[in-house]
């Protein structure tokens, strides 16, 4: 497995590979990996070759007095579970090459970004769409593999690949959780073992709603009744929001119509953790996935 730091050789490496009609999977990452970023590179390894990870504590999606300096850093570890698993390629840049003194340009996918996720962390998801339009165009990806983990920013990264006409196609993942529904991610490591807990709370409204909807419920005020009943039960819980919303314009709907969304985000002391529910209309059936 080839290591690139910099950024020359990461385009080279990328270019050679285009050129000789290869199918370039990549998997965009800050590192710390868990199962739930190597589900994406086992998907990536089914449908291309090669499969270049990236690993890249981007700075600017990090607001003031968030965990940037925090942020968990393991680039050995990383690698070595990377490479057992047969990824291709870790390019792992220096922010001062992908952010150089002067640098003064930024990708905004307006409206979805001031929503949700981007009401609480202004500036998020212009950070996120900034260094993934930057990675793709280093690493020149034909498919491109992210988590449901992360609905919001799955759908700004599609609507910036519609937009600016990209060829990379953007592939989402199902979210892989803990044995007890906790969706994994780099933040559980800050959570004390009470808070850890208190997380699956979680989970456990968002299979509340999964119960009602399983037993007819359409009504989002019905369902997210069901969410504030469970996370209200648990103290240590803080909720942000929870929401049920169209899956394509992120949108509130008042009843199950089409593809939507059950949105969740809450505190647990100063760790915020975000969690979704799709469900899918498929005929007069609703196919839910937790
Ligand atoms: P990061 O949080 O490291 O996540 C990298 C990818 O892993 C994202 O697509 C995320 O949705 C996915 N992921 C995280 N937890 C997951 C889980 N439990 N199940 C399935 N997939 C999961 O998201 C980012 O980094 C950054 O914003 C990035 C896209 C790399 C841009 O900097």
């Amino acid at each position: 497995m080839e290591i690139v730091r910099s950024l020359d050789q990461m385009k080279q490496t990328a270019r050679v590979a285009q050129n000789a009609g290869r199918l370039i999977g990549f998997v965009p990452t800050m590192g710390a990996l868990h199962e739930g970023h190597l589900s994406l590179v086992r998907a990536a390894k089914q449908l291309c070759s090669p499969v270049i990870v990236s690993i890249f504590v981007n700075p600017a999606q990090f607001g003031p007095g968030e965990d940037l300096e925090k942020y968990p850093r393991n680039l050995e570890r990383d690698c070595a579970m990377l490479e057992s698993l047969g990824a291709d390629c870790v390019f792992a840049p220096e922010a001062a090459e992908i952010y150089p003194c002067g640098f003064g340009t930024w990708v905004h996918v307006s409206g979805l970004s001031e929503k949700w996720e981007g009401r609480v962390r202004p500036g998020h998801f212009q950070g996120v769409c900034t260094v993934v339009l930057k990675l793709f165009e280093i690493v020149r990806p034909r498919f491109a593999f992210f988590g449901r983990k992360d609905a919001q920013q799955a759908r700004i990264l599609q609507q910036m690949v519609r937009d600016l006409n990209l060829d990379a196609e953007i592939v989402v993942c199902p979210v892989v959780r803990e044995p007890d529904g906790l969706a994994l991610s780099s933040r559980n490591a800050y959570l004390n073992p009470a808070e850890r807990r208190a997380a699956t709370a979680l989970y456990r409204s968002l299979d509340a709603a999964r119960n009602k909807i399983a037993a007819g419920e359409r009504l989002s005020a019905q369902l997210l009744d069901a969410v504030n009943s469970v996370i209200r039960a648990e103290p240590l819980a803080k909720l942000d929001y929870a929401a049920l919303v169209d899956a394509n314009s992120f949108e509130p709907v008042d009843f199950l119509q089409g593809d939507c969304l059950l949105l969740l985000a809450a505190r647990f002391g100063s760790t915020r953790l975000i969690d979704n529910l799709l469900i899918e209309q498929q005929g007069p059936q609703f196919a839910i996935r937790l």
